[in-house]
């Protein structure tokens, strides 16, 4: 008898061992199964995913279940948003790649067409041409007028590409604005006048202002420049310079052929003319007020243009002052 209870003391022991081992099996196999949903399974899918991203899928990104383990998740967060960046760097390489062949493109067709005419009139002349003076000399003329076009291509191409490349340093310092705009107004007079526009220029006593003389007279020829191009006959230009809070306001307005308004965004483009002929007639590149606009950019001057077709144009920009001179 007395084996009897140490007998079924084995058993309970033994039962108990076995359904804690039951147990502790199962509990594994869950926490096994658990681990496989909430761990392996995803990282797979991480894994598969960044692997296709990586061979150039760059917009396909990971997408997990619920549930899932939160290091897998935040592995998986990491990597889309690594994906995005590399996504919007190409986005951004081929972008520039295309604006970059635009403008090779642009420049090639643009030097073609002066390039082949002198090479038409000069053989033109040498065929015979040259004999004759009265084609001799127009010829000659449009040979030159071309060879001439080329030249002011290729200075506005150059200072672009300098600006753009960063190569082009500024020099900054104090100036007087109302000493340099009554020079430039002054060079203008012949330009102004074989148009039969005319200029004008008044101010107030504010002339110090912060800036790249060199470079601002560009751009001030630049507009005056157009002011004067794109002007009816009899028009007039009318340059203004005042002190303003932030600066000294500069204001080129003319009673030219204005711009329509939809054209406006664009005339800072390279290589952006509203009417090709009339450009290219008055010795136009179309990278005029892209220059102005880059140099601007560098003097943080915001420039503004209004226009009304047939009415004219005023374009505008402040310059920061300074105290000395
Ligand atoms: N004052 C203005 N009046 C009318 N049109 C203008 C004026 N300024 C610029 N434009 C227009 O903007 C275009 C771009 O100007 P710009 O870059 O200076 O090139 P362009 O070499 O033709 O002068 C011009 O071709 C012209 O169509
Ligand atoms: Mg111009």
């Amino acid at each position: 008898m007395a084996d009897v209870p140490s007998l079924s003391l084995i058993t309970v022991v033994l039962l108990c061992s076995v359904t804690f081992m039951v147990g502790a099996l199962l509990a594994s196999a869950l926490q096994r199964r658990r681990l496989q949903r909430s761990v392996r399974l995803p990282l797979e899918i991480v894994e598969s995913t960044t692997a296709s991203i990586s061979q150039g899928a760059v917009s396909t990104r990971i997408v997990l279940p619920d549930n899932v383990d939160p290091a897998v998740a935040q592995t998986a967060t990491a990597i889309n948003r690594l994906a995005d960046r590399a996504a919007h760097d190409i986005e951004e390489m081929r972008r520039l790649e295309r604006v970059r062949s635009e403008f090779i493109a642009n420049v090639s067709h643009e030097l073609r067409t002066p390039i082949f005419s002198v090479q038409g009139y000069l053989e033109t002349l040498l065929d015979g041409a040259k004999d004759d003076p009265a084609v001799a000399i127009p010829f000659l003329e449009k040979a030159y007028h071309n060879a001439m076009r080329l030249n002011v291509l290729l200075n506005d191409l150059i200072d672009i590409s300098r600006i753009e490349s960063g190569e082009l340093k500024f020099s900054f310092r104090y100036f007087d604005i109302v000493d340099l705009i009554t020079e430039l107004v002054h060079n203008s007079e012949i330009r102004a006048r074989q148009a039969n526009v005319t200029v004008t220029y008044s101010h107030d006593d504010a002339r110090s202002v912060y800036g790249d003389k060199e470079r601002l007279s560009q751009v001030l020829t630049n507009l005056l420049d157009n002011a004067i191009k794109y002007n009816v006959d009899g028009g007039r230009v009318n340059v203004v310079t005042q002190g303003a809070e932030s600066g000294v306001r500069i204001e080129i307005a003319d009673t030219g052929i204005g711009i329509p308004e939809q054209h406006l965004s664009r005339i800072f483009e390279r290589f952006y003319r509203v009417d090709k002929d009339r450009s290219r007639a008055v010795g136009g590149t179309g990278l005029g007020l892209a220059i102005v606009k880059h140099i601007l950019e560098a003097h943080d001057a915001h420039i503004d243009v209004s226009s009304s077709a047939g009415h004219g144009t005023q374009i505008g920009f402040t310059l920061r002052s300074g105290e000395a001179v």
